[in-house]
């Protein structure tokens, strides 16, 4: 049978990652997807560093939507990333019958519903297992291998520059700017890396992987997004000395209330097994039902792991392509007349648990105010640490830090707790607030 015919728009490190994969392990790959699958054109602005990349077969334009209009192409690969051009171009490959595989989380998050649903109107697939977490295919997992669960939670470090610089902050007792400026040194973070270290890039991809797991439509504006930029070493020892790392997580969870979409860094007890993964790389727990916890973990990004999950979508769609629409695995798991309308609760309807960090004066009565007010509120203690005024001061110092946590509590509750704190006088300087994820 002939060859499937791809088109790749932007060839960069996750395209260049592609194609090399794909000519590499071509038989393997025709094995298992019982067909050839072929890049046959490339659409790049920088033409000449493109058509290096995939030598004189390869026809290489600098018009995307030349690829688009091709009638040869069956599948349409976007890699150009973010919501403009990107989104124009996707709806338009769709438009023309085209099937198309995506990384790109943000546009998805954003405009899922309305691509998806062009998609189906026209019976093409859209497929993004590269845009969560790069090669680990966690999408086919929720999608398929988990698809007997009732899923209950999902938990993830699907953002490998802010695990990259949390780990270096914990290693080297460093504070956050000081290492992002050696992580834009080594190349792991971008010149701009506004979205990894807001939690924005996080939050993309919890909010796919939400909407796969509890059959919802993509809501990323209803996703609580808060990064790592405001952590300090102090906060990340103090929780090293009660037993937990502090992580950027991404997380989604089934309520009674709701569904929870929250991306904030969560101290996890560090027994966990996510509490040790470090460095750039990725993990995501799920908690299902039937299976119990579930943890996948590998590269989140890079050439070849990302190029691992777009070709795992283009063997897929070489396989489905000829079935009827109606029987493919559908974009988001749950058939689309399907969908369910769980509403996405409000920050302040989240029930969780609370590491805080108070500079309090150190004299007598302090700690009983303190725990008063949460006692009042009806917030359960789990632990106190308070250390000495000298070791947190200096010699002779008047002001010590108070550590605690709690049990659980809805948010708001405990935004009440603090703004009452934070009135005391003994109370000297903002309260460091940090979620607390058990994950058990
Ligand atoms: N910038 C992302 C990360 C990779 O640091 O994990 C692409 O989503």
């Amino acid at each position: 049978m002939k060859p499937i015919q791809v088109g790749l728009l932007g060839i960069g490190t996750v395209g260049s990652g592609t194609f090399n994969v794909l000519q590499r392990n071509q038989e393997e790959i025709k094995r298992r997807a019982g067909r050839g699958i072929e890049i046959t054109m490339v659409a790049d602005l920088d033409v000449a560093r493109a058509q290096s990349i995939v030598g004189p077969d390869v026809k290489v334009v600098n018009d995307a939507r030349a690829v688009i209009a091709n009638p040869e192409i069956d599948i349409v690969i976007e890699l150009i990333g973010g919501y403009g051009i990107a989104k124009a171009l996707v709806m338009e490959a769709i438009a023309a019958g085209k099937h198309v595989v995506t990384a790109n989380k943000a546009l998805l998050a954003v405009h899922g519903t309305e691509i998806f649903a062009a998609a189906s109107a026209k019976g093409v697939m859209v497929a993004f297992e590269a845009a969560v977490a790069g090669g680990i295919p966690i999408i086919k997992a929720l999608r398929e291998g988990l698809t007997a669960n009732s899923i209950q939670w999902i938990a993830g470090i699907i953002n490998g520059t802010t695990n990259f610089i949390l780990s270096e902050m914990r290693d080297k007792g460093l504070d956050f700017d000081v290492v992002l400026k050696e992580a834009q040194r080594l190349g792991y973070a971008e010149a701009d890396p506004t979205f990894d270290i807001e939690g924005v890039d996080a939050a993309h991809k919890v909010t796919l992987m939400s909407a796969i797991a509890f059959g919802i439509p993509v809501q990323f504006d209803k996703a609580y997004v808060e990064g790592i930029t405001k952590l300090g070493a102090t906060d990340i020892k103090y929780a090293e000395q009660l037993g937990y790392r502090i992580k950027l997580l991404g997380i989604t969870k089934r309520t009674a209330q709701g569904i929870e979409l929250r991306v904030h860094p969560s101290l996890v007890p560090s027994k966990r097994l996510i509490a040790n993964v470090e460095g750039a790389m990725n993990a995501v727990v799920v908690q299902g039902d039937a299976v119990g916890t579930t943890l996948y973990y590998g590269k989140g990004a890079g050439s070849e792991p990302t190029a691992s999950a777009v070709i795992a979508d283009l063997v897929d769609i070489t396989r489905l392509h000829t079935a009827d629409p109606l029987h493919r695995v559908p974009h988001l798991a749950f058939q689309p007349d399907k969908m369910s309308d769980l509403s996405v609760l409000p920050m302040s309807e989240v029930v969780t648990s609370y590491y805080l960090r108070l500079r309090v004066a150190d004299e007598a009565g302090v700690l009983a105010k303190v725990t008063g007010l949460l006692a009042n509120a009806g917030i359960s203690i789990d632990a106190v640490l308070q250390r000495e005024a000298d070791e947190v001061g200096g010699e002779g110092s008047t002001q010590t830090d108070l550590i605690i946590l709690t049990h659980d509590i809805r948010e708001g509750a405990m935004n009440d707790v603090l703004a009452q704190m934070q009135a005391l006088p003994s109370v000297l300087a903002p309260i460091t607030r940090i979620r607390k994820e058990e994950l058990n």
